[in-house]
């Protein structure tokens, strides 16, 4: 099978360089990992969901708000909400914020966002779902994507039903993540429904779960008919996985380079979180980079229990020491913050899924 995933493509007018995106995860898609996703070859990169409740001044729980940076582009910036016009108003923040596309979830399986009539329950209420598109779609000239799963129930193929409706609704492109919201994320990815989908819908479909090398890639790719891939834990701690699925290039990463790696997430992850935020958000990336079989396992447990990421900055530099040089390199290379696009309308969501 050979097919050439640095192959761009294209959402109405925004080009996509490679066939593979990386996926929205909620407590994962900070803007390093955005960053990050783009300089190892995704095409397009998502933020985690930001509730349109923030609008309404609702309580939401938060990460903190969204920040949008040159290096990210193009970028998806994902929303989810069940009230069309709210809706319509949060795609209009997004858009001025910088986004290339907007995104709609339809696919978030936890309760505390189904039980507000967002994410995946909407796929039981179609009629409203258009509804929602469609007041996107009026409210942006971006184009619109929506992102689901395949129904609400184990087997459900309600996804073949719903997913024409809502490009007639307005939506140019769909990311469909086979597996039911009961399922959340056990057993497989059923990416023989994703052929079937790519089949009804006609516009460049996206298929996510379970791709986690370029074999499967490939395969997904070969046997849908998508236009893409999308990739989100392979990806965890793991930016090697996009770089090896886009360009076939397996090596595995030096010490130097997954500590450098980590170092660079760590401080932009508390530029943009604050380090009371970041230091605990973090503890879960020092297992997902450190694991692998390339630190130690006592080292990750150390790393848990230092107080602040300062000192894990510099038990990681003590490590590997040629890590130092590295991220000196990468961080020259980032663009000025002061130039970042600051979301603060709209709430990062605690509780996203898809
Ligand atoms: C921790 C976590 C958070 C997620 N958050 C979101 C989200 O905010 N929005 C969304 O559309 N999907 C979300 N997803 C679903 C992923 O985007 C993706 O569709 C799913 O994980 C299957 O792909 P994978 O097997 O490559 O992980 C999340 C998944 C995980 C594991």
């Amino acid at each position: 099978m050979n097919i050439d995933l640095r192959e761009p493509w294209r959402i109405g007018p925004v080009e996509v360089p490679t066939r593979v995106v990386l996926a929205p995860m909620a407590g994962v898609s900070v803007q390093a990992f955005r960053r990050q996703g783009r300089r190892f070859g995704a095409g397009l990169v998502c933020s985690e969901m930001v509730s349109c409740a923030g609008i309404e001044h609702r309580n939401e729980r938060t990460l903190g708000y969204l920040r949008v940076a040159g290096d990210e582009h193009p970028l998806a910036i994902q929303i989810f909400g069940s009230d069309p016009a709210v809706m319509g108003e949060a795609a209009r923040m997004v858009e001025a914020a910088g986004a290339d596309l907007v995104d709609i979830n339809f696919g978030c399986p936890v309760r505390k966002v189904t039980k507000t009539g967002a994410g995946a329950t909407l796929l039981d209420d179609p009629d409203r779902a258009c509804r929602i598109v469609a007041a996107v779609a009026d409210a942006v000239s971006v184009p619109v994507s929506v992102k689901m799963r395949r129904g609400t129930e184990n087997g459900s193929r309600a996804c073949l039903e719903v997913g024409p409706r809502l490009v007639e609704a307005g939506a140019q492109t769909l990311t469909l993540h086979p597996r039911s919201a009961r399922q959340m994320y056990t057993g497989d990815a059923d990416h023989s429904l994703t052929a079937d989908f790519v089949e009804r819908v006609g516009v460049p479909v996206i298929a996510s779960g379970d791709v986690t090398s370029r074999a499967k890639a490939q395969a997904v790719l070969a046997t849908t008919g998508a236009a893409a891939v999308m990739v989100g834990r392979g990806a965890q701690g793991n930016p090697w996985v996009l770089r090896e699925i886009v360009d076939g290039d397996a090596a595995a990463p030096s010490r130097e380079e997954v500590a450098a790696e980590l170092v660079l997430f760590i401080r932009e992850t508390v530029r943009e979180l604050g380090e009371r935020r970041a230091s605990g958000f973090l503890k879960k990336f020092y297992g997902w980079y450190l694991g692998r079989g390339r630190f130690p396992k006592p080292f990750k447990q150390e790393l848990v229990q230092l107080e602040t990421t300062d000192e894990v900055v510099t038990r990681l530099f003590a490590a590997a020491p040629g890590a130092r040089e590295l991220v000196e390199r990468l961080e020259a290379e980032l663009p000025d913050p002061a130039d970042e696009i600051l979301l603060d309308s709209m709430p990062i969501s605690l509780y996203g899924g898809g």
